[in-house]
Parts: structure tokens; sequence; C-alpha cells
């Protein structure tokens, strides 16, 4: 089977092809074309993305990125990102794959960009002989515009644990970044700058950490940093580089944390990392420890690094795992949902 994977839902117009071979049960996912035409160049000039200039830029190049994606293979599948995210954005993406779809009769999935990130844990095994998750599976996604803990009971099935209640993980590394003077987006610059540097040289709250609830909160953590930022005045190299790294820390702090409680709550099979900031070194290799340290017996999934930010080839992923299912979209009525949820909250 060959699936088209469409992804225009923020500033990245990407475009994939996924061929999957092998049973139902096991199924071999190989990437054959992952595009991914990033306007981060464009959006650093205004600091962030500015939905209506992304809509453009993602309207202008989607279809000679499909053409390339393509070249003379016609999809049986076409899996397109429905939602969350900047409507408009969403749109241009998702017309193209409708269009498509209509003309040349190919079933169509609409796909939760949230859950494309998780699928992001079945590619790569081309090259790694790693297992894919067990179900059930807890999934801590990390991204730009969300931090939610999701337990995922099987393929398509998932309940909503916990979530942040004001910004984001990758939130808080970009408004760190940013008030310490870092280019857009902010988190891998964080990230490369807190690397080597001392985590302990100032310290930064590390919110609802040791509360009961599987919730999350980052913006007392933004509040802090910019009066640090604001009463230091100017910074060296060295302290902006401390700075960093405590911030990082503060973060990862509270998302092992968080992971941990609920792994234990839930007793799952399975740990799944999801999402932009599951590129973070320091997350990824602190959330395996405490795994081993809590002696928590789930399996530990992280994504490679080329598929942890936003990419077709894990919505081609998630939409291979619907089209199992045949559970495909009506191309006439897929709409775009800016605030699609993943799984609902008891
Ligand atoms: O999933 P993603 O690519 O886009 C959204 O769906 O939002 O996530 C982007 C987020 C940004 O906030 C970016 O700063 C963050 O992921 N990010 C990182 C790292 N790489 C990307 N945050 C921390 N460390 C990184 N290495
Ligand atoms: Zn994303």
């Amino acid at each position: 089977m060959r699936i088209l994977g469409i992804e225009t839902s923020c500033d990245e117009t990407a475009v994939a092809l996924l061929s999957v071979t092998g049973s139902l049960k096991a199924p071999k996912l190989k990437v054959l074309k992952n595009l991914v035409s990033s306007q981060i160049k464009i959006h650093r000039k205004t600091g962030g993305v500015v939905p209506e200039v992304a809509a453009r830029q993602h309207a202008e190049i989607i279809v000679p990125l499909m053409k390339r994606a393509l070249g003379q293979t016609v999809p049986d599948v076409i899996a397109a990102t429905s939602g969350p995210g900047l409507i408009t954005a969403l749109r241009t993406g998702l017309d193209a794959a409708r269009i498509f779809s209509i003309v040349k009769n190919i079933p169509i999935v609409g796909v939760n960009h949230l859950e494309g990130h998780i699928y992001a844990n079945w590619l790569g095994h081309e090259t790694r002989s790693a297992k894919h998750a067990t179900f059930p599976a807890l999934c801590l996604i990390v991204s730009g515009g969300h931090t939610e803990l999701v337990l995922m009971k099987d393929h398509g099935k998932y309940k909503k644990l916990g979530a942040t209640r004001d910004d984001a993980a990758g939130e808080a590394f970009d408004k760190t970044a940013k008030l310490l003077g870092l280019p857009y987006p902010g988190g891998p610059e964080v990230a490369r700058l807190a690397s080597g540097a001392n985590p302990f040289a100032y310290s930064f709250p590390r919110p609802m950490m040791q509360d009961d609830t599987l919730d999350f909160s980052f913006s007392g953590l933004k509040t802090a940093v910019r009066t640090f930022a604001h009463t230091k005045g100017k910074m060296t190299r060295k302290e902006i580089k401390d700075t960093c790294a405590g911030v990082e820390a503060a973060i990862v702090d509270v998302l092992v944390a968080k992971t941990i409680r609920a792994a234990k709550q839930y007793k799952v099979k399975s740990v799944i990392l999801a999402g932009g900031v599951s590129a973070n070194l320091k997350l990824r290799e602190t959330l395996g420890a405490a795994l081993r340290a809590e002696r928590i017996k789930a399996s530990y999934h992280i994504p490679p690094l080329e598929y942890t930010g936003d990419n077709a080839a894990m919505i081609a992923a998630a939409g291979f795992f619907h089209a199992t299912r045949k559970d495909f979209s009506n191309p006439l009525k897929l709409e775009a949902t800016s605030n699609w949820e993943l799984g609902i909250r008891d």
C-alpha cells in the first residue's frame, strides 16, 4: 500500500510518500519520500508565525511538492492533517488533498496532527530493529502548541489524561529564547546553549510538579524567566547558557515527573514520546533514566530525530492505521478543525 501524507498545520509545508508491506499484525513502514519545506526564515523576521503569511506560503508550494513526492506514483490512500492547527494553513493542504482524492477517486483520511506525532514512533524501523509499542501505551505529546498525556488503548483509541492549563512546553522553550534574545524557533537554540552548561546555577520554578493531577502549567515559569532576565539586565554568554540549562531542567523535570506518575497509575505496557520537543536530548535521556530508576516495566519509545518536527511521513503512518480499519473520510465533507482534541477526557 502506498500512502501520500500531507501536512500544513503550522509553518512547515510537508508531503511524504510511505510504502507499507508485510502483514497487518507486523507491517513494515518505509518512507519513500519525505519532503519538508520550512518557513522558518520567513517567520524569523516576525519572531513567530503570522497565520496568513504561513497559509500563503503553503498555497504556493503544496502542489509542486505533491508532484515531486509522487512522480508517476498514484497512491492508494491520501492522509492529510485536518487539525488541530492554524485554520487557513490547514485548509491549503487539506483542500489540495481533497481535490486530488475526488478527481482520482482515491480514499482519503483526515488525520489529527497530534496522532501523527505519536505515529512518528512507527517510522525509522527500516534501519533500526526496535519493536513497536504495545497497548495500553502512555503518550507524552510535547509540541509548540500542546502538552498532553494521552492513554492509547489501541490504534486510534485515545483518552486524554492530562494537559497544560496554559502554555505548552514548546512555548515555554520558545518564550525563554525570545526573552534571552535568541532566534525563533527557540527550543533547539535553548537546548544547544544548555548543553554543557550548569543547570543548578539559577533555580526556576517547577509548576504543578508535586500535585495529584496529570495536568501541567508553564506560564509561571515564563513569568519567572521574564522577571529573572529583567533583574539581571545584560547577561554574559555563560549566564545565558546557565539560564538555558536551568529552564530546560525545570521543563524536563515537570514533564518526566507527570509521565512517571501516569505510567504508574495506568500500568501501561509502553511509554511513547511525541512532538517537536521530543527532539530534546535531555528530555529523551531523563525520561528513559526515570523509567528505569522507578522500575517501570513498560517499553520506552522515542521517534527518530528526523521525524520529531512537523512532517508528513508521520501523517501517512497514522493514515495507514486508519486505512486498515477502513476508517476513511468523505472528501466532500472533510473540514479543517483548528481545535480538534485527541481523545476525550473523563
Ligand atoms: O511539533 P512541532 O514541530 O510543531 C508543533 O506542532 O507545534 O513542535 C515545535 C516545538 C517548538 O516549540 C520548538 O521550539 C520545539 O518544538 N523544539 C524543541 C526542540 N526542537 C524543537 N524544544 C526543545 N528542545 C529541542 N531540541
Ligand atoms: Zn507538530
